[in-house]
Protein backbone atom coordinates (compact mmCIF):
# COMPACT_ATOMS: atom_id res chain seq x y z
CA UNK A 1 0.00 0.00 0.00
CA UNK A 2 1.07 3.25 -0.90
CA UNK A 3 1.12 6.16 1.91
CA UNK A 4 1.15 9.14 0.01
CA UNK A 5 -0.85 11.12 -2.11
CA UNK A 6 -0.17 10.51 -5.91
CA UNK A 7 -2.93 12.11 -7.40
CA UNK A 8 -5.73 14.81 -6.62
CA UNK A 9 -8.33 16.55 -8.35
CA UNK A 10 -10.36 19.64 -7.53
CA UNK A 11 -14.33 20.78 -8.47
CA UNK A 12 -16.30 23.63 -8.12
CA UNK A 13 -19.16 25.03 -8.60
CA UNK A 14 -19.95 27.04 -11.64
CA UNK A 15 -23.43 27.34 -13.28
CA UNK A 16 -25.07 27.18 -17.28
CA UNK A 17 -27.28 30.54 -18.25
CA UNK A 18 -29.83 28.12 -19.70
CA UNK A 19 -31.86 28.89 -23.10
CA UNK A 20 -35.00 28.99 -21.04
CA UNK A 21 -33.38 31.88 -18.81
CA UNK A 22 -33.05 29.65 -15.28
CA UNK A 23 -29.60 29.07 -14.03
CA UNK A 24 -28.06 25.64 -13.58
CA UNK A 25 -25.86 24.82 -10.76
CA UNK A 26 -23.27 21.83 -12.02
CA UNK A 27 -19.37 20.84 -11.13
CA UNK A 28 -16.57 21.81 -12.91
CA UNK A 29 -14.30 19.26 -12.53
CA UNK A 30 -10.25 20.09 -12.83
CA UNK A 31 -7.47 20.31 -12.64
CA UNK A 32 -6.72 16.69 -12.30
CA UNK A 33 -2.95 14.79 -11.50
CA UNK A 34 -1.73 11.83 -11.24
CA UNK A 35 2.24 11.62 -10.28
CA UNK A 36 4.04 10.27 -13.62
CA UNK A 37 5.35 7.22 -11.79
CA UNK A 38 1.90 6.04 -10.65
CA UNK A 39 -0.32 7.03 -14.41
CA UNK A 40 -2.04 4.67 -16.92
CA UNK A 41 -2.87 2.24 -13.47
CA UNK A 42 -6.78 3.79 -13.11
CA UNK A 43 -5.89 6.33 -10.65
CA UNK A 44 -6.81 9.11 -12.87
CA UNK A 45 -10.52 7.10 -13.92
CA UNK A 46 -11.06 6.29 -10.21
CA UNK A 47 -10.65 10.45 -8.97
CA UNK A 48 -12.98 10.74 -11.53
CA UNK A 49 -15.56 7.43 -10.92
CA UNK A 50 -15.38 9.34 -6.94
CA UNK A 51 -16.25 12.84 -7.78
CA UNK A 52 -19.00 11.99 -9.92
CA UNK A 53 -20.53 9.77 -7.56
CA UNK A 54 -20.11 12.65 -5.01
CA UNK A 55 -21.60 14.84 -6.99
CA UNK A 56 -24.22 12.74 -7.72
CA UNK A 57 -25.38 11.93 -4.16
CA UNK A 58 -24.67 15.88 -3.21
CA UNK A 59 -27.94 16.33 -6.17
CA UNK A 60 -25.85 18.16 -8.87
CA UNK A 61 -27.21 17.19 -12.21
CA UNK A 62 -23.97 17.36 -13.72
CA UNK A 63 -20.31 17.56 -14.65
CA UNK A 64 -18.44 20.16 -17.27
CA UNK A 65 -14.67 20.35 -18.05
CA UNK A 66 -12.33 21.81 -20.76
CA UNK A 67 -10.70 18.78 -21.71
CA UNK A 68 -8.79 16.11 -24.14
CA UNK A 69 -11.35 14.00 -26.07
CA UNK A 70 -9.49 11.07 -26.14
CA UNK A 71 -8.71 11.16 -21.91
CA UNK A 72 -12.36 12.10 -21.38
CA UNK A 73 -14.96 10.47 -23.40
CA UNK A 74 -13.09 7.26 -22.15
CA UNK A 75 -14.73 8.79 -18.75
CA UNK A 76 -17.87 8.89 -19.74
CA UNK A 77 -17.78 12.43 -20.66
CA UNK A 78 -19.14 13.55 -24.32
CA UNK A 79 -18.96 16.77 -26.42
CA UNK A 80 -21.02 19.42 -24.60
CA UNK A 81 -22.28 20.41 -27.74
CA UNK A 82 -24.05 17.02 -27.88
CA UNK A 83 -26.28 18.70 -24.90
CA UNK A 84 -26.68 22.19 -26.88
CA UNK A 85 -23.87 23.87 -24.20
CA UNK A 86 -21.95 25.89 -24.89
CA UNK A 87 -18.88 28.27 -23.71
CA UNK A 88 -19.61 31.52 -22.27
CA UNK A 89 -18.62 33.43 -25.88
CA UNK A 90 -21.43 31.44 -26.65
CA UNK A 91 -19.23 29.34 -28.71
CA UNK A 92 -19.62 24.91 -29.27
CA UNK A 93 -15.95 24.31 -27.89
CA UNK A 94 -14.16 20.97 -29.04
CA UNK A 95 -12.72 20.91 -25.36
CA UNK A 96 -15.49 21.05 -23.59
CA UNK A 97 -17.41 18.09 -21.95
CA UNK A 98 -20.13 17.21 -20.43
CA UNK A 99 -21.17 14.54 -17.69
CA UNK A 100 -24.55 13.83 -17.18
CA UNK A 101 -25.14 12.57 -13.28
CA UNK A 102 -29.20 11.53 -14.46
CA UNK A 103 -31.02 10.93 -17.98
CA UNK A 104 -31.60 14.34 -19.09
CA UNK A 105 -29.92 16.13 -16.81
CA UNK A 106 -27.50 18.78 -19.19
CA UNK A 107 -29.39 18.12 -21.97
CA UNK A 108 -32.23 20.47 -20.28
CA UNK A 109 -30.02 22.57 -19.16
CA UNK A 110 -28.65 23.88 -22.79
CA UNK A 111 -27.39 26.91 -22.66
CA UNK A 112 -24.24 28.77 -21.98
CA UNK A 113 -21.51 27.42 -19.80
CA UNK A 114 -19.67 30.34 -17.11
CA UNK A 115 -16.81 28.46 -15.12
CA UNK A 116 -16.60 29.79 -11.60
CA UNK A 117 -14.02 33.42 -11.55
CA UNK A 118 -10.93 31.26 -9.54
CA UNK A 119 -10.05 29.78 -13.09
CA UNK A 120 -9.32 33.03 -14.13
CA UNK A 121 -6.33 33.50 -10.87
CA UNK A 122 -3.62 35.48 -11.75
CA UNK A 123 -0.68 33.21 -12.67
CA UNK A 124 1.43 35.56 -10.37
CA UNK A 125 -0.51 34.98 -7.36
CA UNK A 126 -0.18 31.27 -7.80
CA UNK A 127 3.59 31.39 -8.12
CA UNK A 128 3.43 33.40 -4.94
CA UNK A 129 1.66 30.55 -3.53
CA UNK A 130 3.95 28.17 -4.81
CA UNK A 131 6.71 29.49 -2.49
CA UNK A 132 4.85 28.14 0.26
CA UNK A 133 5.65 24.59 -0.36
CA UNK A 134 9.08 22.27 -1.38
CA UNK A 135 10.55 23.62 -4.78
CA UNK A 136 9.04 21.66 -7.63
CA UNK A 137 10.04 22.25 -11.34
CA UNK A 138 7.10 23.64 -13.80
CA UNK A 139 6.80 21.54 -16.87
CA UNK A 140 5.93 23.37 -20.00
CA UNK A 141 4.92 22.04 -23.47
CA UNK A 142 4.17 18.54 -22.70
CA UNK A 143 2.99 16.73 -25.86
CA UNK A 144 -0.55 16.59 -23.83
CA UNK A 145 -0.51 20.46 -23.04
CA UNK A 146 0.25 20.97 -26.28
CA UNK A 147 -2.61 18.84 -27.68
CA UNK A 148 -4.80 20.45 -25.56
CA UNK A 149 -3.83 23.92 -26.52
CA UNK A 150 -4.10 23.21 -29.98
CA UNK A 151 -8.00 21.63 -28.80
CA UNK A 152 -9.13 25.05 -26.73
CA UNK A 153 -8.99 26.92 -29.76
CA UNK A 154 -11.04 24.53 -31.92
CA UNK A 155 -14.40 26.70 -31.82
CA UNK A 156 -17.52 27.37 -33.83
CA UNK A 157 -20.22 29.79 -33.15
CA UNK A 158 -23.67 27.97 -32.02
CA UNK A 159 -27.09 29.00 -34.02
CA UNK A 160 -28.75 30.72 -31.04
C1 LIG B 1 -4.71 12.77 -17.30
C2 LIG B 1 -4.28 11.97 -16.06
C3 LIG B 1 -4.88 12.62 -14.83
C4 LIG B 1 -4.83 10.56 -16.21
O1 LIG B 1 -4.52 9.84 -15.04
P1 LIG B 1 -4.15 8.30 -15.08
O2 LIG B 1 -4.15 7.79 -13.70
O3 LIG B 1 -2.92 8.10 -15.89
O4 LIG B 1 -5.41 7.75 -15.90
P2 LIG B 1 -5.99 6.28 -15.91
O5 LIG B 1 -4.91 5.32 -15.52
O6 LIG B 1 -7.25 6.25 -15.16
O7 LIG B 1 -6.34 6.11 -17.43
C5 LIG B 1 -5.31 5.80 -18.26
C6 LIG B 1 -5.90 5.56 -19.61
O8 LIG B 1 -6.15 6.81 -20.23
C7 LIG B 1 -5.27 6.94 -21.32
N1 LIG B 1 -4.83 8.31 -21.35
C8 LIG B 1 -4.21 9.04 -20.41
N2 LIG B 1 -4.01 10.29 -20.88
C9 LIG B 1 -4.53 10.31 -22.12
C10 LIG B 1 -4.64 11.29 -23.14
N3 LIG B 1 -4.19 12.52 -23.01
N4 LIG B 1 -5.25 10.96 -24.30
C11 LIG B 1 -5.72 9.73 -24.48
N5 LIG B 1 -5.66 8.76 -23.58
C12 LIG B 1 -5.06 9.06 -22.42
C13 LIG B 1 -4.14 5.96 -21.07
O9 LIG B 1 -3.55 5.58 -22.28
C14 LIG B 1 -4.91 4.82 -20.44
O10 LIG B 1 -5.62 4.09 -21.42
P3 LIG B 1 -5.98 2.54 -21.20
O11 LIG B 1 -6.89 2.48 -20.00
O12 LIG B 1 -6.67 2.16 -22.47
O13 LIG B 1 -4.68 1.87 -20.99
C15 LIG B 1 -2.73 11.88 -15.96
O14 LIG B 1 -2.22 11.37 -17.17
C16 LIG B 1 -2.05 13.21 -15.65
O15 LIG B 1 -1.87 13.57 -14.48
N6 LIG B 1 -1.62 13.93 -16.67
C17 LIG B 1 -0.90 15.20 -16.47
C18 LIG B 1 -1.84 16.27 -16.00
C19 LIG B 1 -2.97 16.50 -16.98
O16 LIG B 1 -2.75 16.55 -18.18
N7 LIG B 1 -4.19 16.62 -16.45
C20 LIG B 1 -5.38 16.78 -17.27
C21 LIG B 1 -5.67 18.19 -17.51
S1 LIG B 1 -7.15 18.33 -18.47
Amino acid sequence: MVNKIVGNVMCLKSSIAGDDGKQYEVISLGPIGVLPEYQGKGIGGMLIAHTKKIAKGQGFRGILLFGDTDYYTRQGFVVAESFGIRNAENMYADALHGCELYEGALTSARGRYFEDDIYNVAESLVSEFDTLFPFKEVIHDTPMQKKFEMMVKKVKPSEL
